[in-house]
């Protein structure tokens, strides 16, 4: 990789050819391998413009008020070949981003189809569950019916888990009334299933966007899982803020932590499907953690105007 110094200095090489007309289609060639260049060596648009003022400057000092004049025009035309690297990479960036949504928004229809039919087949099978067994109860003596109230009650149960799973799978409490009430009713499930103490406080503001609605509810959901999963906790908080342009969710777990930078090459869909889903509607997430000290995770989203 060439140093800086050397790059600045092809630059003024280049344009001083291009601009006295001397380099032609090969010097704007030239203009475009020096934005690569400096867009491989991790520097940005910011550099670009230092390098060509400077160099701008230095050219300044030759010639006549009409040579100037013409050698500014060319410049122009030069600066836009150099930054041509820059804009490829931004549209790369929102081509990707796009895709990145689009499978996201996949994503959800299918989970949402699950949810229906978790609802709608497991509420049929259980019905017809309920019928054959008021059938086979109804021909046994009064006194040996007894113990099917206990078979009533635990079906009972199971239709009411196999509910709440479905409408925690994909809240239509999340699309009727907003992030905070879907992420209250999640927290409930949990709280019952595993016993463990959640609180819902503060608030994401008027409605956001349903993608960063979606986005945070599953950030919320996987934290959640993953706290019931790996953390051994006994009391979770979820708190809401939001500013004007922005929204912050923190879920803060007392459990047993773990150390972060050990997981990032870690294949889950977990913690890096959260990130990356963030990613295409403007949050980041952050994980605070370390063995013995809980976990807490930040996600802070950006809203566009
Ligand atoms: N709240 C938490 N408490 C303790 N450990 C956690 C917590 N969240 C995540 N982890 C650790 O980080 C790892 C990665 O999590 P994740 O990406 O969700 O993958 P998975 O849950 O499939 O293991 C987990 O295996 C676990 O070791
Ligand atoms: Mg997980």
């Amino acid at each position: 990789m060439p140093a800086p110094e050397e790059t600045a200095d092809a630059y003024l090489r280049a344009l001083r050819a291009y601009t006295e007309g001397r380099g032609g289609e090969a010097a704007l060639a030239d203009a475009y391998e020096l934005g690569r260049t400096v867009l491989s060596a991790g520097a940005g648009v910011l550099e670009i413009a230092e390098i060509h003022h400077r160099a701008l400057l230095a050219l300044a000092e030759d010639g006549d008020d009409v040579q100037r004049r013409r050698r500014m025009a060319a410049a122009g035309r030069f600066l836009l070949e150099a930054l041509s690297p820059f804009e490829m990479m931004l549209r790369g960036f929102r081509e990707s981003n796009a895709a990145l949504r689009g499978i996201n928004e996949q994503l959800e229809n299918e989970t949402r189809r699950l949810a229906h039919v978790l609802h709608d087949e497991a509420g049929q099978m259980l019905a017809a569950v309920y019928i054959a067994l008021d059938g086979a109860v109804g021909r046994l003596p009064a006194a040996q019916r007894e113990p099917f109230t206990t078979v009533r009650a635990l079906l009972a149960g199971v239709e009411g888990q196999l509910r709440r799973l479905s409408h925690e799978l994909r809240p239509t409490i999340l699309d009727d009334m907003g992030l905070r009430p879907a992420l209250e009713y999640l927290a409930e499930g949990i709280q019952q299933r595993y016993g463990i103490a959640i609180a819902v406080t503060g608030s994401a503001g008027p409605r956001l966007p349903p993608a960063l609605e979606t986005a945070l509810y599953r950030a919320a959901q996987e934290a959640l899982n993953n706290i019931a999963k790996h953390a051994g906790a006994t009391q979770v908080r979820i708190e809401l803020q939001h500013s004007a342009g922005a929204v912050e969710m923190t879920v803060r777990d007392n459990g047993k932590g773990f150390e972060p930078s050990q997981c990032h090459h870690n294949h889950g869909l977990g913690l890096a499907g959260m990130r990356e889903r963030l990613h295409g509607v403007g949050g980041e997430l952050a994980i605070h953690s370390a063995p013995g000290e809980g976990t807490e995770l930040r996600i802070h989203a950006t809203l566009s105007a």
